[in-house]
């Protein structure tokens, strides 16, 4: 559209999507005589996707505000309107609310909200709402918990993290930075959740492009590459908040060796945004919960997008994520909850996963850990048998996490276990073959080899959940720990 727009000789500044959105309704204005019913009318056969946006023109008094698939709510007060796409920030202001569904255009005047066909243009009668219950509720979205409420956000950032990615110019600075004279290892670097996402980064940056990474501790990256790296080197700092101290130390020892210091991180303005040379955005919108859950899955996507680029691999085999995300909560959620039950009467359990679920199998341990206060390790299935087997004994749960391909050489790990009396739980794709190998299943939808790593967190996500609600933990805000972490 923003061709379109400058063959018509409109200015056009940037490149997102809100400007796009001013510039359809622009080009239909005057044609329409300065009708700005009409020209939204107009614009809205011409835009594609999901939106919600608010517009209005310098000698109008009014706002006019349109969705589609995205949420708009607005407020009615004592002498004001207002509008958002977010209910729990009008609640503050007034309770007397009007939703906006697809196809309709809100125009707001201070006495009140006009609902108009976008079809036809003719009215709309809505009677308001008076919204009774507490903000809290209106803020889950219905969910008991942040936890669940961003973990059913998952397929939504993560489509949006890719729409973003497929039409912003920085993923080609992004990856321009990451030019090396000799392609030497790039480093990726976090702490906690973010770490995780490092390590699952390095594995699809070398299975797809076959780049080097290696993923360290933020700590880590200061004492075991600190000295030696240098002007030629870059490195990738991953950080939800942007602000965690150990995470900018080491953009700090970085800095002092000259390296290219390149971001990613979901707040905005964060003072990581702030120390990199050029970042790329989460766009996962506010993550409430302590534990980690959309911001990893969006940092998961965004190593395999770049992956893709680097490889020169069609990014559209990405496309399809979204849905199966959706789907995977669906079917796992039961399953899930069952055993959550199960583990609920045992306070030491390990996690499994071989290559690419190895970092899954580690998230998964965290988010136990962090949520449930049972001790959880997340394991590289082939080491089981070097020493923690030993903890095996009647009914001892073992979580295995497996990926298409490896299911085989699962079956041996899963078979060390179950010999010696021990529960296997599996969380895969079907396999006939693991399936009658293990005592619980979670399937997930089936997807590629990379694909599969960022649908297993999913379940992995579900089962701490319901095992910390059983445990009557509060998930949300686990003890002695904070979202954000600004001490050494
Ligand atoms: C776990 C969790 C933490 C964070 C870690 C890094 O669920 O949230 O392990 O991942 O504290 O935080 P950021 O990503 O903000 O640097």
């Amino acid at each position: 559209m923003r061709e379109l727009f400058l063959r018509e000789g409109l200015t056009v500044r940037g490149t997102n999507d809100g400007e796009t959105c001013v510039h359809a309704v622009e080009r239909h204005f005057d044609r329409n005589g300065g009708d700005m019913l009409a020209a939204i009318r107009a614009a809205y056969a011409d835009l594609e996707g999901d939106y919600a946006f608010v517009i209005t023109h310098h000698d109008d008094h009014r706002l006019f505000a349109i969705k589609k698939g995205s949420g708009l709510v607005a407020g009615l007060g004592g002498g004001f309107t207002c509008i958002s796409s977010d209910l729990p920030s009008i609640l503050p202001l007034t309770r007397r609310i009007v939703r906006i569904r697809d196809g309709e255009i809100a125009v707001l005047a201070p006495d009140g909200v006009g609902l108009y066909s976008v079809h036809d243009g003719s009215p709309i009668q809505r009677e308001e709402e008076h919204y009774d219950g507490p903000i809290e509720v209106a803020e889950k979205g219905g969910y008991p918990h942040f936890m669940l409420k961003e973990i059913h956000e998952e397929p939504t950032v993560a489509g949006e993290l890719l729409h973003l990615l497929n039409n912003s110019k920085y993923v080609d600075s992004f990856l321009k930075a990451l030019d090396t004279p000799d392609s030497r290892p790039v480093y990726f670097v976090g702490c906690g959740t973010s770490y995780h996402a490092c390590l699952l980064g390095a594995y699809y940056w070398n299975q797809i492009a076959r780049r080097t990474a290696i993923a360290l501790l933020a700590p880590q990256f200061i004492e075991q590459c600190g000295q030696s790296v240098g002007p030629e080197d870059v490195a990738v700092f991953v950080s939800q908040s942007g602000e965690t101290k150990d995470v900018l130390n080491a953009v700090k020892a970085m800095r002092e060796r000259g390296g290219r210091v390149l971001g990613v991180l979901n707040v905005l303005g964060s003072t990581l945004a702030h120390a990199s040379d050029v970042y790329l955005p989460l766009a996962c919108g506010y993550e409430i919960s302590v534990p980690a859950t959309k911001t990893f899955v969006n940092q998961a996507v965004l190593f395999l997008y770049l992956a893709y680029r680097l490889a020169g691999r069609d990014t559209g085999e990405l496309a399809p994520l979204p849905d199966l995300l959706a789907r995977t909560l669906d079917v796992t959620d039961a399953t899930a909850r069952d055993v959550a039950a199960y583990l609920h009467h045992w306070d030491d359990l390990y996690y499994l996963g071989y290559g690419v679920t190895h970092p899954i199998a580690l998230e998964g341990a965290l988010k136990l850990k962090e949520i449930t206060y049972a001790h959880c390790e997340g394991i590289f299935s082939s080491e089981f048998k070097h020493g923690p087997l030993s903890a095996v004994r009647q009914g001892y749960p073992v979580l295995f996490i497996t990926a298409p391909g490896d299911e085989a050489m699962m079956i041996n790990h899963v078979n060390e276990v179950t010999t010696r009396g021990g529960r296997a739980i599996a969380i895969a794709a079907e396999h006939p073959a693991l399936r009658a190998n293990v005592h619980d299943y979670l399937v997930i939808p089936e997807a590629n080899r990379f694909l599969s790593p960022i649908l297993l967190t999913l379940p992995a996500q579900l089962i701490s959940y319901h095992m910390s609600v059983a445990r009557g933990i509060d998930p949300d805000h686990p003890r002695n720990l904070s979202k954000t972490l600004t001490v050494d």
